[in-house]
């Protein structure tokens, strides 16, 4: 593989802000995986050696730092569903230091936009002493990542210069999804969808999104323009994505955000919620939608300012936004679409470097 990169890509032509390009590029970037893992035939299609070892596992190890972990909680929905491999996923700095206990023949898949990270890296090193394989999975063909592991595959988002991450998200999630697809078809298990076209739905609704800024810009000036905290609730695959909205809007409006699980808001949390404390939540997956109602309504009734995103077909009165229908496992790509766009506009509305944080770097290179 290698990378291909030209002047536009790395230009912010008519663009505010790189962030804000990144997030328009997520449809493009989401046919141009489809095309690169499609073989003459239309099929989707991975490397021989990296098949082989997904196969040969049994048990991956998701490691990664950030956005990356992320995106790993839902590459973990993927391989166990569709590929039915058992996944766990890991942060990094504490994989390290504290190992679980290892299967009997791990694989080891890195997650890094930058193929440099520090944390990832010490682990990388770690595995390989133990004679472990590694799959790393980066937007960077040739780093630090991709060159130690034994296999690569590359996300192909095209260089991502703003700090807080996007396209390298949603693209990891696709890559994530395209190898649990082959491996799961090689394993003899019926898809009961078409990736292919599906994916390409999920580009639409992406377009479809970004095509709507105003509405996201007046979300963040309603719920977050003077707020010091604020909550993301979601269940099952919309609490994976709760958790990237809130690294978001933390990272670049530095608002104090947190992603939690919609049921365990009752444990103890609840008691952070005050009059006017905003609660923005998620509700993309029809076997929890009614339980994420309900969390709604207990914070409303304890003043909460909610704003709620909710999937086509799933929606109620009095929600904020509905987001086009796609296939609930490959909610995740489309449903962060909009939490980008808050926490841009939250940023923007506070005046805060959108591109570059205070006391952040793009990539991590210490440990
Ligand atoms: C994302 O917005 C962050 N800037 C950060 O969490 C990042 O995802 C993390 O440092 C991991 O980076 P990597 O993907 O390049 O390894």
């Amino acid at each position: 593989y290698t990378a291909e990169l030209d002047a536009s890509d790395i230009e912010k032509g008519t663009y505010p802000h790189y962030m804000l390009k990144e997030i328009d590029e997520q449809p493009l970037v989401m046919r141009k995986i489809i095309q690169a893992y499609q073989n003459e035939m239309g099929d989707l299609t991975i490397d021989h050696g990296v098949l082989n070892a997904v196969l040969a596992a049994d048990r991956i190890y998701i490691v990664a730092c950030g956005t990356s972990y992320h995106a790993g909680l839902v590459g973990k929905e993927f391989l166990e569903k569709t590929a039915k491999i058992p996944t766990e996923v890991h942060v990094a700095s504490e994989f390290v230091y504290n190992m679980p206990l290892l299967s009997e023949n791990p694989l080891f898949i890195f997650i890094s936009q930058s193929g440099e990270t520090a944390d990832s890296r010490a682990v990388l090193v770690r595995v390989k002493e133990l004679g472990h394989p590694a799959l790393t999975l980066t937007n960077v063909a040739g780093s630090t990542l991709s060159r130690e592991a034994n296999h690569t595959l590359l996300l192909h988002a095209g260089p991502e210069i703003a700090v807080a991450s996007t396209k390298a998200y949603t693209a990891q999630i696709a890559v994530l999804s395209i190898l649990s697809e082959v491996a799961g078809k090689v394993k003899g298990f019926d898809m009961e969808f078409d990736l292919v076209q599906e994916l390409g739905i999920v580009a639409t609704a992406m377009e479809a999104l970004t095509d709507d800024k105003e509405a996201f810009e007046q979300i963040a000036r309603d719920f977050l323009s003077t707020t010091r905290n604020a909550f993301f609730i979601g269940r099952s695959l919309d609490y994976h994505v709760v958790q990237e909205a809130a690294l978001k809007l933390k990272e670049i409006s530095y608002i104090q955000a947190e992603g939690f699980a919609g049921g365990e808001l009752k444990h103890g949390t609840i008691a952070l919620i005050e009059d006017g404390t905003p609660v923005l939540a998620l509700a993309t997956q029809e076997n929890v939608n009614l339980s994420i109602r309900g969390n709604v309504k207990e914070v409303a009734a304890r003043g909460a300012h909610t704003c709620t995103i909710a999937m086509k077909g799933l929606e109620e009165e009095g929600d904020s936004y509905v987001i086009p229908h796609v296939h609930e496992l490959l909610s995740p790509l489309v449903s962060v679409v909009p939490t980008q766009l808050i926490s841009y506009y939250a940023s923007l509305h506070r005046g805060c470097d959108v591109d570059k944080p205070r006391n952040l770097a793009k990539s991590v290179t210490v440990e």
